[in-house]
C-alpha cells in the first residue's frame, strides 16, 4: 500500500521522501497497524496589497495570530512585497507553457510549497487589488486543487472583492471556504488609521467566532485535498 508524500504511518514510517528499502519496512505492518495520519498542511496568508501607506498589516497579523494559534496547521506570511512580479507578460499562463521570467519562477516555487492560502483581501473598487490579481495570474498548476479562506475588509467587509477572489478561484481548481473574517462597517472605520485608529483588538470580539469557523473549514479542505492530490 502506497501513501500520499508527506503522511505518516501508525508505525511511524515518514513516507514523504522514502526509499524503496523505507517503504518495504513500513509494508512489513500488517494493513490494519497502517493508519495513515496526514501531514499537517502547510498555509500561507497573503497580504494582498503593497503600497506603502496600506491598512493590510493590521488584519494581516491578526489572522496570522489566531493561525498560528492553532495545532492543526503550519502557518506562513508571504507579502507581495518581497515578490516584485512583473505585470504578466509570459506567452501563457504555466497551465500550458513555463513562465520564463525568474521572478514569476520564484514566486511559483514559493506558493507550490503550500497545501492551502489564507488571502488578505483589500477592496478596491469592488474587487481585489490589481497586485493579487497579478500575483494570481503568474501561477496556475500551483494553486490547483487546494483551499482557500480570507480576512477581507472595506466598506462592506470587502465582501464584493472576496466574491471575486472566489470566482477567480474557481478557475484556478481552487475550493473556497463558506466562512471568511470581514472587516467592515463601523468596525472598519474605528480601527482604520484614516479614520477611528483604534487597535483591531476593540473589534477582535466580533472577528473570533469567524475566524474560527473559516479556520476549520480551511483546515479540513487542506488535509482532504492532500489526500486526494
Ligand atoms: C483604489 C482604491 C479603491 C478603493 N475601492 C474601495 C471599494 O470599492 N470598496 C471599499 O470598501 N473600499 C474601497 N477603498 C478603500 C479601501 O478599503 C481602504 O483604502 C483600505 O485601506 C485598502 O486596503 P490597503 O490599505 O491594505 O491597501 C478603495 C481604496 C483604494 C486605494
Amino acid at each position: 500500500m502506497r501513501f500520499p508524500p508527506g503522511h505518516l504511518v501508525s508505525s511511524g514510517c515518514l513516507l514523504a521522501e522514502a526509499s524503496h528499502q523505507r517503504q518495504s519496512a513500513c509494508l512489513k505492518f500488517p494493513a490494519s497497524m497502517r493508519t495513515p495520519v496526514a501531514a499537517k498542511p502547510r498555509i500561507a496568508l497573503i497580504i494582498g496589497s503593497t503600497r506603502p501607506s496600506r491598512f493590510a498589516d493590521t488584519p494581516a497579523q491578526w489572522m496570522l495570530k489566531q493561525a498560528q494559534a492553532r495545532d492543526d496547521m503550519d502557518v506562513e506570511l508571504i507579502d507581495l512585497r518581497d515578490h516584485p512580479l512583473p505585470f504578466f507578460d509570459e506567452v501563457s499562463s504555466n497551465l500550458y507553457v513555463p513562465s520564463q521570467n525568474p521572478e514569476a519562477i520564484r514566486w511559483q516555487q514559493k506558493v507550490g510549497q503550500y497545501d492551502g492560502y489564507i488571502f488578505v483581501v483589500a477592496e478596491y473598487n469592488h474587487s481585489i487589488t490589481g497586485v493579487l490579481k497579478n500575483a494570481l495570474d503568474q501561477a496556475y498548476n500551483e494553486w490547483v486543487r487546494k483551499p482557500f479562506t480570507a480576512i477581507a475588509y472595506g466598506g462592506t467587509g470587502g465582501a464584493r472583492a472576496l466574491e471575486h477572489l472566489r470566482g477567480i478561484g474557481i478557475e484556478l481548481q481552487m475550493v473556497s471556504t463558506k466562512s471568511a473574517v470581514h472587516i467592515g462597517g463601523g468596525d472598519f472605520f474605528s480601527i482604520h488609521p484614516f479614520m477611528g485608529n483604534q487597535p483591531i483588538e476593540t473589534i477582535e470580539a466580533n472577528l473570533t467566532a469567524s475566524a474560527t469557523a473559516a479556520l476549520d473549514e480551511l483546515a479540513w479542505w487542506a488535509k482532504a485535498t492532500m489526500a486526494a492530490r
